[in-house]
């Protein structure tokens, strides 16, 4: 099957460690799209505004530093594209436990989610593209063509993030991990502008129980109807 030739923009959103990024990169590489991981946007500012040594709670100088911050973005591994920070690529350094505890705080902004909203659509406008988030379907592309909500229970999140940082050498517990999501999760769905929250036309898939791989045919599927793009 081939995409229908006006399909441009899917959106996936959804709380932490649903998904988003593996499922949202083995779909694009299925429709040939680029994928963009918006969180990585928001973990970048949040190491640059660390690295100057700012707080989550310094508001206006967060603000200031985000109407400075130019960003670009350049391909990476992959379909995947990577964000660049006054020309750096900084992806190695935003799972850092520092960038972690901050970035939703700093996310909480809302002048700091104007500019990064800004920079997200200006992406979108020269792109086919899947890209995840928390506020995707709702605020920065209400026009996609696709708009996906993906959940999974908490406990199942909390043991897949736990699996991936064991993996990458990381030093933690379960238990610190379920916290930290429960946390981020609260500040993602309570937060006045922009909460996580699914777009009342997005189709809401509950990954309990289902591969990443399973979960990305399943969005291919819903991409493939003919009344998708038209
Ligand atoms: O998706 P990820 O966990 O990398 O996102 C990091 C943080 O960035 C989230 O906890 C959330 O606070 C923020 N974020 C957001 N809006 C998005 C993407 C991420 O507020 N579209």
């Amino acid at each position: 099957m081939v995409p229908s030739l006006n399909l441009r923009l899917i959106t996936i959103d959804g709380p932490v460690a649903v998904g988003k990024s593996t499922v949202g990169l083995l779909l694009a590489e299925k429709l040939g799209f680029q994928f963009f991981d918006t969180g990585v946007i928001y973990r970048t500012f949040t190491w640059k505004a660390l690295d100057a040594g700012l707080s989550p709670l310094e508001t206006d100088a967060l603000i200031q530093l985000a109407h400075a911050t130019a960003f670009q973005f350049a391909p990476g591994e992959g379909a995947r594209l990577a964000v660049l920070i006054d020309g750096l690529n900084v992806s190695s350094l935003v799972t850092a436990p520092q960038v972690e505890q901050s970035v939703a705080l700093i996310a909480k902004i809302p002048e700091v989610r104007e500019c990064m909203v800004a920079e997200q659509r200006r992406m979108a406008d020269d792109h086919k593209l899947v890209m995840a988030g928390r506020d995707i379907g709702t605020v920065v592309l209400p026009w996609a063509d696709l708009k996906v909500f993906l959940t999974a229970s908490v406990e199942e999140r909390a043991s897949r993030r736990y699996k991936e940082q064991l993996e990458r050498g990381g030093d933690t517990s379960y238990a610190t991990v379920l916290a930290d999501l429960q946390r981020r999760d609260h500040y993602d769905m309570t937060r006045p502008v922009s909460p996580l929250k699914a777009a009342t036309d997005a189709v809401i898939l509950d990954t309990d129980g289902l591969s990443q791989q399973e979960v990305a045919d399943k969005i291919y599927e819903l991409a493939m109807r003919p009344d998708v793009g038209q």
